[in-house]
């Protein structure tokens, strides 16, 4: 372990250090607002629990959290309805690209786990059919874990997915097909997009992100947002599936739980501990940040602070 004074240091020597890969990836184009976005951005914010926290680069910048919100769609989906979530999305490992229609149907319908894109559709189905306004309650939910009211859904970036969402679109009618889509096709669609176009900081995710860390509990108002069994499961889930078909590649590199989004974003925590976000928008093979992955690897390495 460093001490807390060197974690500064730290963010800047690992800055320099991935500043040569950022232009190397891609930024994801099949949505095309976010084909928008400068490669060349980068932020690392770290939080304690203690609410020390350190930060580098564009950390004050709102950026597209994708399949980041994911992770939320599930917290705030079992704090409603329980482990039924689980009847309806399996918590196996895909090993498959996050939107890969080919296991829903030798599956019969059911995804292999709640952070593919059809398990977070299937999530989304399930918040319909218990929430009385999930469209706004969700919003809520991460508002509140921030701490902040100054978080929105970016109905540009929503827009630009659904008019090129074909795979997202087949997916519910897949999944309509077997039974496992109880809610209208479109309303599903509609309201899985506004989910993943919340935008946010790295400082505020990790804010929002810190109550993984903290076990359920929120930091500043101690609320129990999850049961101490819900949120081992949902970490473990990162851990196993945060990834994707990249999943294992990130506990050997990295070895902490957490979760990507196609926006160039990365949250992951150490339970007890930390919180951290990294941003750079330019992917990987795998629609993973490519600096964004280094960056962690670098972190925990230096540190010696994964969970392994
Ligand atoms: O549904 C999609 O394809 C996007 N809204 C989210 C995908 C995503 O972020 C996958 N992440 N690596």
């Amino acid at each position: 372990m460093v001490s807390k004074m060197d974690y500064q240091k730290v963010l800047e020597d690992i800055r320099k250090e991935v500043e040569p890969l950022l232009d190397k990836g891609l930024v994801a184009d099949y949505i095309p607002e976010l084909a928008k976005v400068d490669i060349t951005k980068f932020g690392i914010h770290l939080l304690f629990l203690d609410d020390s926290s350190f930060s580098v680069g564009d950390t004050e910048e709102k950026f597209s959290i994708q399949s980041i919100s994911k992770v939320f769609m599930l917290a705030h989906c079992v704090s409603h309805i329980g482990k039924k979530v689980y009847d309806r999305i399996n918590v196996e490992p895909s090993g498959d690209p996050f939107n890969s229609l080919v296991q829903l149907e030798y599956e019969n319908g059911i995804p292999r786990n709640p952070f593919i894109n059809s398990g977070a559709l299937v999530v989304t189905d399930l918040l319909i059919s218990h929430l009385q306004d999930p469209r706004q309650q969700f919003l809520d939910f991460i508002r509140e874990l921030v701490g902040q009211n100054d978080i929105y859904y970016d109905k540009q970036i929503a827009r630009s997915e659904k008019a090129c969402g074909y795979k997202n679109a087949a997916m519910v009618n897949l999944m309509k097909s077997y039974g496992n889509i109880e809610n209208d096709v479109e309303e599903v669609l509609d309201l899985y997009f506004d989910f993943c176009s919340v935008s946010m900081t790295c400082s505020e995710l990790a804010k929002a992100f810190r109550v993984f860390a903290n076990h359920g509990k929120g930091v500043i108002d101690e609320k129990k947002y999850i049961s101490e069994s819900q949120f081992k499961r949902i970490t473990a889930i990162m851990q196993t599936c945060g990834f994707y078909d990249e999943a294992g590649e990130f506990a050997f590199r990295v070895g902490l739980p957490g979760k990507s989004g196609v926006g160039g974003g990365i949250a992951a925590i150490l339970p007890s501990q930390y919180s951290i976000v990294v941003w750079s928008p330019g992917l990987n093979k795998k629609g993973n940040s490519l600096a964004g992955l280094k960056a962690l690897e670098l972190f925990t390495t230096i540190t010696g602070t994964s969970i392994f």
